[in-house]
């Protein structure tokens, strides 16, 4: 369990005061988690070299093995956590780099159907363009309850992953007292995506968290939780642990994942990249810098 290891955040006060123990340091995560620089420069330094790197071979494109330092174990461990049974459907919040990589992840281990949420009808497109069995849901134009059960014959999803986390969008009373409440201080965390997830999944389901959270929930749904028997799985990815068994998948051919870059730019071009970022995000999926 990497992101939980108890060696490599010189910093942990602040965890501890917030969350009880600290977790791992992580490379330009805030001193939070150590504050380490992060990875968008010429030159890194890396603490535990002998554990943290992976060896790449030159065969091997740059591009196709980028993702394995981040999104890519993250979608996987979200659907991993899922632990899916043949024939099951599982319906991921969030068609953004983590929710793409979720969702090829659901179907890699074995996932028969994937039901992806967004209100960027382009990202629900790009999912539906680069996998068989994925149906989506405009969250702007359809019903998600609803239509969960329709696509599930009445049950609901088996799984639910919330690639989202704490900014999360939308106009039902709940993500607007969030919203407010976010806005004057007195919340922390907009979780709408998550709650709406708790509500959806079927009984005995399980909700698997990928999407970032730092501080507190409200309104949180504990009832429905509760009587309808559910498994939640969360937390920062366990890189390491994923990076070797992933790099095989890439080196077997079984999967690419450059297919998410929508962008190629220089190091200087950063700030004009995070701009566009900001204000254009559904068309800027992953921007790739090249120092
Ligand atoms: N667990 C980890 O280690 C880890 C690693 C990387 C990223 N993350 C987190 O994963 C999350 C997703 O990352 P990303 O890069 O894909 O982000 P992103 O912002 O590109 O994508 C998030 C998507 O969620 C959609 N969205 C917002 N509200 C929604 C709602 N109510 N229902 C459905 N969709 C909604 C947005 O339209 C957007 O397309 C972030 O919280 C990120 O911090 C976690």
């Amino acid at each position: 369990m990497f992101s939980v290891c108890d060696n490599s955040n010189p910093k942990p006060e602040g965890q501890e005061t917030l969350y009880g123990y600290a977790g791992s340091g992580l490379f330009g995560f805030s001193h939070l988690m150590g504050g380490f620089a992060g990875g968008q420069a010429e030159y890194a330094r890396v603490p535990f070299a002998d554990v943290g790197p992976l060896k790449v071979p030159d065969s091997i494109d740059d591009e196709k093995v980028l993702f394995l330092s981040d999104i890519f174990p993250t979608g996987y461990m979200a659907a991993e956590n899922c632990n899916i049974q043949p024939g099951d459907t599982v319906a991921i919040w969030g068609a953004g780099p983590v929710g793409q990589f979720a969702t090829k992840s659901a179907l890699m281990l074995g996932a028969e159907k994937v039901v992806l949420i967004d209100h960027y009808q382009d990202r629900l497109d790009f999912a539906k363009d680069n996998n068989d069995n994925v149906e989506t849901i405009n969250f702007d134009d359809k019903e998600v309850h609803d239509q969960l059960k329709d696509f599930t014959g009445g049950r609901g999803p088996d799984s639910c992953i919330d690639a989202v986390g704490l900014e999360s969008h939308g106009t039902s009373p709940d993500a607007i007292l969030d919203r407010v409440k976010a806005a004057v201080f007195l919340a922390t965390d907009r979780t709408h995506a998550l709650r709406q997830a708790i509500f959806c999944v079927r009984k005995g389901g399980t909700v698997s968290i990928p999407g970032a959270y730092g501080g507190f929930m409200d309104k949180f749904p504990i009832g429905a939780a509760f009587n309808k028997g559910l498994t939640f799985k969360m937390g920062q990815t366990h890189m390491q642990a994923y990076m070797p068994k992933l790099f095989s998948a890439i080196e077997e051919g079984k999967i690419d994942p450059s297919f998410v870059i929508s962008h190629r730019l220089s190091l200087s071009e950063a700030p004009m990249a995070y701009d566009k970022f900001n204000n254009l995000k559904n068309d800027w999926r992953k921007v790739v810098l090249t120092p």
